[in-house]
C-alpha cells in the first residue's frame, strides 16, 4: 500500500508503522484508544488504527497538566491525536508478538478528538459476539483489525483484476441495475416505475443480456466489477446482493475463455502473495458427480465415492440387490478413521444421509481391533464381501458407509457425508485447489414445475454434435459451459454463447416459451443476433466467494463491508423499512 501520509491529513505515521530505525522521530498520531493502563502515574495507551497498533505512553513530566488530566480520562474507542517522539522500549518489555513491539511513543501533546460511549461489544479480535449485533454497529465490528484486513484483501483482489483484465485489452463498462429481468434461476427483485404505472423493473441477477449486447455492440472484450440481485434463499456463500466479475470475449472459444482466466487467476492469487499453477485441470462433469457426487469437489482431499453396483446386483441384501435391478445405483465412501465409532455416532450420520433424500444408510466398520460390526455384513456371500473390501480398499480402522438409490440421490447423499467425514476426522485440507468442471448438461428436468430448465443458463451453446437432438432428447445435450471451482465452491461460471437466432429460439422453444413469450422477453437479443453478432463468450467470477476462500473465512459476509442477514434485511440501517402511503400512491401500489 502507498504510503498515504502526507500533506491531505493531521497525522504524519500510522499506528502500524513504527519499528527500532524510527527511533528518534518526532510523530503526530491519530487512531483509537483500544487498551489503556494506568501504571502508578504513567499511562500506557494501545493507539490502533487500519495498520496496527502502538503503544503511547504519557509521563506526568512530558505533558501539559491538562493533557495529562484528559489522558486520565480516557475510555474505549475515544479518538486522539498525539504528538511525541519515538522511543525505544526497555529490553524487558520489547514485545515481539506485536509489529511496533520494539518501540513506544512517549507523548508531548495529547487532544480527544471524539469521546466514545461505551461499545456494545469489545472490539477485539476472535470475538465471539452474535453476527446479528456485529452488523447492527456494522462501523465498530469494521474496526476490529481482522475486519480491515479482510476488506483490503477484497481491495487487493479487485485492483488486480482491473489491472491483469486491462492488460488483456477489456473495457470496464457499467450496465443498468434498473433493468428487465435475466434468468439466473433465481427470483427477482421488482422496482415499481412511477411514469409507467403497473410497470416494472427487474434488478439484474446479473448482466448477462447486457454483455451480450455490448458484443453486438463491438466492445469485444468487457469486464465489469457488477452487483448482481437475487431473491433466494441465503446460506454462508450466497447474499441477496452480491459481486461478480463479470467478463465477455468476442471471437473466441471455450479453451480462449478458460486460458485467458488462468492467466488472471494467476496474476490476482501473486498480488496476494500466493503461487496458483496453471493451466488448471479440467474435470467433465459427469466424472465430477461420479467421483465427488457434486459439481463443485473439493479435489483436496480423497474419500471418493465408488460405484458399487455390479458388485451387489445379485445380493442377499435385497435394499441393494432391488435398486441395482431397477436402475438405481449403490454407491460407497471410505470414512478411514472412523472404524471404531460407536454404533450410535455410526448411525447418527444417518440423518444427514435423511436429510439429503436417503431412505436409510447402511454402514460397515472395520475396527482398529480387527472386528467387523454392522447391521448387513450378514448379507453378504464371501465373494461379494471380499471384492467390496478390495474395490474400497479396506483396512482395519475404515468405516464404509453407503447410498443406493437414483443416480442423483446417492450422489447427494454420499457428496454431503464425504465432507460432513472430512470435518469430522480433521482431514487436512491444507492451501487451495482451483479446477474446472467442464462438459455442462444443457439442460435439467424441473421436477416441480414439470418442465425442462436451463442448467446453466438459456443463451449458453449447445454442442455442435448435439444441436439435432435439442428436442427429442434434451437431457443428453451438452453444452459450452464450464465453472471454475475452488476448494469446494463454485467461484465461477461462465460459457460460449448462441449468436445464431434460430439456434437462440430453439433453447427457448424447449424450456417451454412460445414464439409470442419469446418475442417478448427475449425479442432484443434474438433481433441482435439476427443483425450481425459475432461469436462470444465469457464467464462470470464469485468474487465475494474467491475473496471468502482466500481470507480463509466460511462465510461471505465477513467479507462484504455492510451484508444482510438470512433474511434478506440489514439490522444497521434497518433496511427494507415500510414506505408511506403516499410513496406507494406515486407508483399506484396498494398493500393487501
Ligand atoms: P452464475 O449464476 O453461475 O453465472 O454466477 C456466477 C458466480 O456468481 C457467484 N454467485 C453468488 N455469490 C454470492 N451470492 C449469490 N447469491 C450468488 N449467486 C451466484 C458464484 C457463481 O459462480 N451470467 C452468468 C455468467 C456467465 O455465463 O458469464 C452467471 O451469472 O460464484
Ligand atoms: P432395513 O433392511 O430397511 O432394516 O435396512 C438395513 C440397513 O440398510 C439399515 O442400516 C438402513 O439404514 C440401510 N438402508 C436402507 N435403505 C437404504 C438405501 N436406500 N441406501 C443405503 N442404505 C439403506
Amino acid at each position: 500500500m502507498a504510503d498515504y501520509l502526507n500533506e491531505y491529513s493531521m497525522h504524519t505515521a500510522t499506528c502500524g508503522q513504527l519499528r527500532a530505525s524510527d527511533v528518534g522521530r518526532q510523530v503526530t498520531m491519530c487512531g483509537w484508544a483500544w487498551h489503556n493502563r494506568d501504571h502508578g502515574g504513567l499511562i500506557f495507551i494501545d493507539l490502533r488504527d487500519r495498520t496496527g497498533y502502538t503503544q503511547i505512553v504519557v509521563d506526568p513530566d512530558c505533558v501539559s497538566a491538562e493533557d495529562f488530566a484528559c489522558a486520565e480520562h480516557i475510555g474505549r474507542e475515544y479518538v486522539l491525536r498525539v504528538v511525541g517522539t519515538v522511543r525505544e522500549r526497555a529490553a524487558d518489555a520489547v514485545n515481539p508478538a506485536m509489529a511496533t513491539g520494539e518501540i513506544e511513543v512517549l507523548a508531548s501533546e495529547l487532544e480527544v478528538l471524539n469521546t466514545s460511549v461505551t461499545p456494545p461489544f469489545s472490539i477485539e479480535d476472535g470475538i465471539e459476539t452474535d453476527e446479528t449485533t456485529r452488523m447492527k454497529w456494522r462501523y465498530l465490528d469494521l474496526r476490529r483489525p481482522e475486519m480491515y484486513a479482510n476488506i483490503e484483501l477484497r481491495h487487493r483482489v479487485m485492483q488486480a483484476m482491473r489491472r491483469a483484465l486491462d492488460e488483456r485489452g477489456f473495457v470496464e463498462v457499467e450496465t443498468p441495475i434498473l433493468a428487465n429481468s435475466t434468468p439466473e434461476g433465481a427470483r427477482d427483485y421488482i422496482v415499481p416505475s412511477r411514469p409507467n404505472p403497473g410497470k416494472f423493473y427487474a434488478l439484474p441477477q446479473s448482466p448477462q443480456q447486457f454483455k451480450q449486447m455490448l458484443m453486438a455492440g463491438g466492445i469485444e472484450r468487457y469486464f465489469q466489477i457488477a452487483r448482481c440481485f437475487r431473491d433466494e434463499d441465503l446460506r454462508a456463500d450466497r447474499q441477496p446482493e452480491f459481486t461478480q466479475v463479470d467478463i465477455e470475449m468476442s471471437f473466441v472459444t471455450e479453451d480462449d475463455v478458460m486460458t485467458m482466466m488462468e492467466g488472471v487467476m494467476h496474476e490476482v492469487f501473486a498480488a496476494v502473495g500466493l503461487d496458483l499453477e496453471v493451466p488448471l485441470q479440467r474435470m467433465p462433469y459427469a466424472e465430477a458427480m461420479e467421483r465427488y457426487g457434486n459439481d463443485r469437489p473439493d479435489v483436496r482431499f480423497g474419500m471418493e465415492l465408488h460405484d458399487i453396483t455390479s458388485i451387489v446386483r445379485d445380493s442377499g441384501f435385497k435394499v441393494f440387490s432391488s435398486v441395482a435391478q431397477s436402475g438405481g445405483v449403490v454407491k460407497c465412501i471410505n470414512a478411514k478413521g472412523a472404524g471404531d465409532w460407536s454404533r450410535g455416532d455410526v448411525e447418527k450420520l444417518a440423518a444427514i444421509a435423511e436429510a439429503n433424500g436417503a431412505k436409510g444408510m447402511a454402514w460397515i466398520a472395520f475396527t482398529t481391533g480387527g472386528e467387523e460390526k454392522s447391521p448387513i455384513i450378514k448379507f453378504f456371500s464371501d465373494e461379494e464381501f471380499a471384492a467390496l473390501k478390495a474395490e474400497m480398499d479396506v483396512e482395519p480402522g475404515d468405516l464404509l458407509l453407503f447410498a443406493a438409490d437414483a443416480p442423483a440421490v446417492a450422489n447427494a447423499v454420499l457428496s454431503a457425508l464425504r465432507l460432513h467425514m472430512a470435518d469430522a476426522l480433521d482431514v487436512p485440507r491444507e492451501g487451495h485447489a482451483l479446477l474446472w468442471v467442464v462438459d455442462f448438461p444443457m439442460f435439467r428436468y424441473d421436477e416441480d414445475e414439470k418442465k425442462y430448465a436451463a442448467e446453466h443458463h438459456p443463451f449458453s451453446k449447445v454442442v455442435d454434435a448435439d444441436v439435432e437432438r435439442m428436442e427429442s432428447d434434451p437431457l443428453a445435450v451438452k453444452s459450452y459451459a464450464y465453472d471454475i471451482v475452488m476448494d469446494g465452491y463454485e467461484v465461477g461460471g461462465g460459457s460460449i454463447r448462441i449468436h445464431n437466432a434460430e439456434e437462440q429460439r430453439r433453447v427457448l422453444r424447449v424450456l417451454g416459451l412460445a414464439d409470442e413469450q419469446i418475442d417478448e422477453k427475449f425479442g432484443h437479443l434474438v433481433h441482435a443476433l439476427e443483425l450481425g453478432t459475432p461469436p462470444h463468450g465469457g464467464i462470470a467470477l464469485g468474487l465475494d466467494r474467491l475473496v471468502m476462500l482466500l481470507a480463509g473465512k466460511d462465510s461471505i459476509r465477513d467479507v462484504i463491508a455492510f451484508p444482510k442477514t438470512s433474511s434478506a434485511s440489514d439490522p444497521m440501517t434497518g433496511a427494507p423499512n415500510e414506505v408511506t402511503a403516499r410513496q406507494l400512491k406515486e407508483v399506484d401500489l396498494r398493500l393487501l
